[in-house]
């Protein structure tokens, strides 16, 4: 069975787009207005539809007429987030492809609104992590680069919540597709997670210099985007095509709003779908009346293959390798150490380091997916971790610390050896909210969850003392925390005795 959809005509042969790679690297579409963006996003949708669950973010209402021909269900934002965070869970769910329209939304309303759905999706248990592709049109509204009119909160939820989908999405079965019209208006460091790029036509020198970067060109190669008619689009990144290719992109069966203004077409088929995710059952996490879950198909589904699909070489490589595997270790070694060793590294986040990282590695002409976010942070939770002194990193409890944070997932393992470096230094119990930026996260339940599972695989044991104080003793290290505070709710101290 092939993964493949056609996005149209590249010469006299088909202009192919491989799924299963696209879902591990992620997709960037960037032209002018009028260049025919939208109608690619189409074109891919409505080729994919009958392949893998679909999520449009759909600023105009462009998309509302997927509906009709291939079931989409139309989401119109109304305001309410909290309600569409919990649409975005069902809809996880029970795997149904949606239009968000957010057409009747002011900016800063448009931006909320987006953030508490794609949260939403983000969020959802591990076992709903199906492959989805979530596409989102006119993606410098959501990630822009400056800030603009919208309120500063309404933008760092915006902009969390796309860069949460581009950067650690995959892991969770979410493949984000962003358009947009001027890569110059877009964050940085969120068109940076993209590894695959449909570049059409381009006019200003800002977007161009931005757009040859991205893929690696000189910029005078950059300049043929000036002059492609519209419909093409150069093609370039693991799921596309190793070298650029321009492909002209092919007939979509839907139009744009060929639908009326605020119309929701509901196909006989796919009335109890829109019920089953519109309708809150008041207390109920769960609906009763809903089909369960599908089981998981059989192997030969793609969805599965999907999501049980390894690519075939290391996260942490491009599909094309300048370098020998030593001699990119060794760079990338010299392009972290001198992000750490600026003066004010100590003071910045994570995400903000890691942008100046891939910044100073494009200089370096290695790739953007030369180390993700998630091994990015965890070094620099190594790194950061053994600034605490000699004493720390230097001592045989740290290496042994190290190799268990090895055997742990990545974004897991700086958590650990935050609380690691407490214990060694008998500091108190960290924080939830210092455990959940570890962790990468805003949320502290989250945190809490990630400590449930290291208790659950015994690497910690959580204990309180007799105020009610939580410790978090390492039981292979023989170490434990000092009380932290105790007013923090911990997870469930299930184990009262001592552990270590
Ligand atoms: N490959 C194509 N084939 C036929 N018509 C196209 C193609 N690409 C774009 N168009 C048409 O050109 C116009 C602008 O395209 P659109 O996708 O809306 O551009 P953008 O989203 O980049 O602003 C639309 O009317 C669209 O139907
Ligand atoms: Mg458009």
């Amino acid at each position: 069975m092939s993964f493949e959809i056609n996005l149209g005509l590249a010469g006299d042969r088909p202009g192919t787009l491989d799924l299963v790679e696209l879902l591990a690297t992620r997709l960037l579409v960037q032209g002018n207005s009028g260049s025919g963006k939208s109608h690619l996003l189409r074109r891919l949708l409505e080729q994919s539809a009958g392949l893998v669950q679909q999520a449009v973010i759909d600023p105009e209402g462009d998309y509302v007429s997927l509906a009709e021909r291939y079931g989409h269900i139309v989401i119109e934002a109304t305001g309410d987030d909290a309600e569409l965070t919990q649409i975005a869970a069902r809809v996880r769910a029970h795997r149904v492809s949606v239009v968000l329209s957010l057409e009747a939304l002011d900016a800063e309303a448009q931006m909320r609104a987006a953030a508490a759905f794609l949260g939403g999706l983000f969020e959802a248990d591990r076992e709903q992590w199906y492959p989805m592709l979530v596409v989102v049109d006119e993606a410098q509204i959501f990630a822009p680069a400056a800030a603009g009119e919208v309120s500063d909160e309404a933008r760092r939820l915006s902009l969390g919540a796309m860069t949460n989908l581009m950067c650690r999405g995959r892991k969770r079965g979410l493949a984000g597709i962003i358009a947009t019209q001027r890569l110059a208006k877009l964050a940085k460091n969120v068109a940076a997670e993209a590894s695959n790029f449909l570049m059409g036509r381009t006019f200003l020198d800002i977007d161009m210099a931005r757009a040859a970067d991205l893929l690696g060109l000189e910029r005078r190669n950059a300049e043929t985007f000036r002059d492609l008619p519209r419909g093409h689009f150069v093609a370039l990144g693991p799921a596309l095509s190793k070298r650029p290719l321009t492909i002209a992109i092919g007939p979509t069966t839907t139009g744009s709003r060929s639908v009326p203004h605020g119309l929701e077409p509901l196909p006989e088929t796919t009335t109890d779908t829109r019920s089953l995710i519109m309708t809150a059952v008041p207390g109920v996490a769960r609906l009763p009346a809903a089909p369960r879950p599908k089981p998981r198909p059989a192997s030969q589904d793609l969805l599965v293959q999907l999501a049980n699909y390894r690519p075939p070489v290391p996260d942490d490589l491009p599909a094309e390798e300048p370098f020998d595997l030593f001699e990119r270790e060794t760079a990338l070694a010299e392009v972290f150490e001198s992000v750490l060793a600026d003066a004010d590294a100590g003071l910045s986040t994570p995400a903000t380091l890691y942008q100046d990282f891939t910044i100073r590695c494009r200089i370096r002409r290695l790739s953007g997916e030369a180390m993700g976010l998630s091994e990015f942070k965890r070094r620099l939770a190594v790194a950061r971790a053994g600034v605490g002194g000699a004493t720390v990193s230097n001592s045989p409890t740290w290496e042994s610390a190290q190799a268990v944070a090895r055997s742990l997932p990545d974004d897991l393992a700086g958590l650990y050896l935050l609380i690691v470096r407490a214990a060694m230094e008998g500091a108190p119990c960290p924080s939830h909210a210092a455990l959940a930026e570890a962790y990468g996260t805003s949320s502290e339940g989250r945190a809490r969850r990630m400590l449930t599972y290291l208790e659950e695989r015994g690497v910690i044991v959580i204990r309180r003392d007799l105020r009610g104080a939580p410790i978090i003793a390492v039981p292979e290290l023989s170490i434990e925390t000092a009380p932290g505070q105790p007013e923090v709710a911990m997870a469930p101290a299930k184990r009262r005795s001592r552990g270590a």
